[in-house]
């Protein structure tokens, strides 16, 4: 069994958990789950999800059966197992900050160290392999050491997200069991030298950052397509427009700036030279819900001076793109417990994720990632 604890249950998350569920009963089949066509010493039906966090007070003290209900409407099929999850309070420090619902937060009724301390003693009887981090996107730095990681963290002056990979790592030290962090939002984990210091030291393990998941993966291939053909890119334009929260929060300027931040790193990486670019979620519209438009255009030169053009308009379901990739990576964060590794794992990352630890490593094209993501398992 692979024991996993989800941090964040809103789209995602409960996608996630949803569809997890579904498969063990046989209701639906393993598409999006890109590794579920080899054999891994761990099956998809064997990830449990043993606790949700959650700081939105319409969810606190919910089931995710009742969070999938919300979503997916009475007539859906919801798993009732996952009545058993009964959302849990997370710590806050403002991560939701100009978003409109009531939150909650363990940090409002303990000093900051015994609300941690807390969410580690819970984790301690949990047992988790896997922390799975989809908390909504939040502006964060990196740290240039562990002592400054811990400083900050421990004086309240970062975000959340930093704060639950310091708990795990301290979970991972104290116990000696090994855990791994998946970092699927675009605040630096992985690529934030003081936390991987801290992560290394405390024999835990991270994947980060921010899941590639729609428009992001296809460019990169598409850019990698331009590279080996020597066609030389003018531009690359991408947006999205969706109207889940994790779009409404993105409307926040220093949000935003992180997903730029980690969408935009693959053009130079993989073209060798920074064509001009623009690569950002880009709005919020309602109605759309879940289902994001994305829009993509880019222009070449190709021999003899001619120049061509490329034009993608897509419909995206948003979350459950990223809930398969979360599959794998639960998965494998379980495979590196297994092998007592440390740290970060590059060959995992640079597949699953927009910008891959650790810091300053390449952005490759995902269709070459995917290839030594199972030379790194020894499936090929
Ligand atoms: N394809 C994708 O959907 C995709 C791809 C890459 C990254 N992501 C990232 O995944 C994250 C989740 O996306 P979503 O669509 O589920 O968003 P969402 O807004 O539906 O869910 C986020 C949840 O996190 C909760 N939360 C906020 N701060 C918290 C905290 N400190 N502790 C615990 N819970 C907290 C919110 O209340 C909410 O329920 C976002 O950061 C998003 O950028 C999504």
């Amino acid at each position: 069994m692979v024991r996993a604890i989800l941090l964040g249950s809103g789209y995602v998350g409960t996608y996630l958990a949803v569809g997890l569920e579904r498969i063990k009963k046989g209701a639906v089949a393993k598409y999006g789950i890109p590794l579920s066509k080899y054999d891994l010493p761990y099956r998809v039906e064997d990830i449990e999800i043993v606790a949700a966090y959650d700081v939105d007070l319409e969810k606190v003290g919910k089931s995710l059966y009742d969070l999938g209900r919300n979503i997916f409407g009475e007539d859906y099929d919801v798993p009732e197992t996952l009545k058993k999850v009964v959302v849990r309070e997370g710590i806050n420090l403002g991560s939701t900050q100009g978003l409109p619902f009531r939150t909650t937060g363990l940090e409002k009724k303990y000093p900051l160290k015994e609300a941690i301390d807390k969410l580690i003693e819970e984790w301690i009887n949990l047992k988790p392999d896997v922390i799975v981090n989809v908390i909504t996107t939040e502006e964060g730095t990196a740290y240039s050491s562990k002592d400054e990681a811990v400083d900050k963290i421990l004086r309240g002056d970062a975000p959340a997200t930093h704060v639950y990979a310091y708990a795990a790592a301290e979970y991972a030290k104290r116990t000696g069991r090994g855990v791994t962090f998946v970092n699927a939002i675009p605040t630096p984990v992985a690529n934030n030298p003081g936390l991987l210091q801290l992560f290394e030291e405390s024999g835990a393990v991270v994947f980060g950052d921010d899941g590639a998941t729609g428009a992001t993966p296809l460019t990169a291939d598409l850019l990698e397509h331009m590279a080996e053909r020597n066609r030389f890119v003018e531009f690359v334009v991408q947006f999205n427009i969706g109207g889940n929260t994790d779009f409404l929060a993105l409307t926040d300027p220093g949000r935003n700036k992180m997903k730029e931040t980690t969408k935009s790193s693959m053009v130079k990486d993989i073209l060798g030279y920074d064509a001009p670019h623009y690569i950002r979620p880009t709005g919020y519209l309602e109605p759309l819900g879940d289902k994001k438009y994305v829009a993509m255009h880019m222009e070449w030169i190709s021999f003899n001076g001619f120049r061509d053009s490329l034009f993608i308009s897509a419909r995206i379901n948003d979350s459950p793109a990223l809930a398969g990739m979360l599959v794998d990576l639960i998965r494998l964060g379980k495979i590196a417990v297994d092998k007592k590794l440390s740290g970060t794992v590059y060959e995992v990352n640079a597949f699953f994720m927009k910008k891959p630890g650790p810091l300053n490593s390449k952005n490759i094209a995902k269709t070459h990632a995917y290839r030594q993501l199972l030379h790194w398992l020894g499936l090929a």
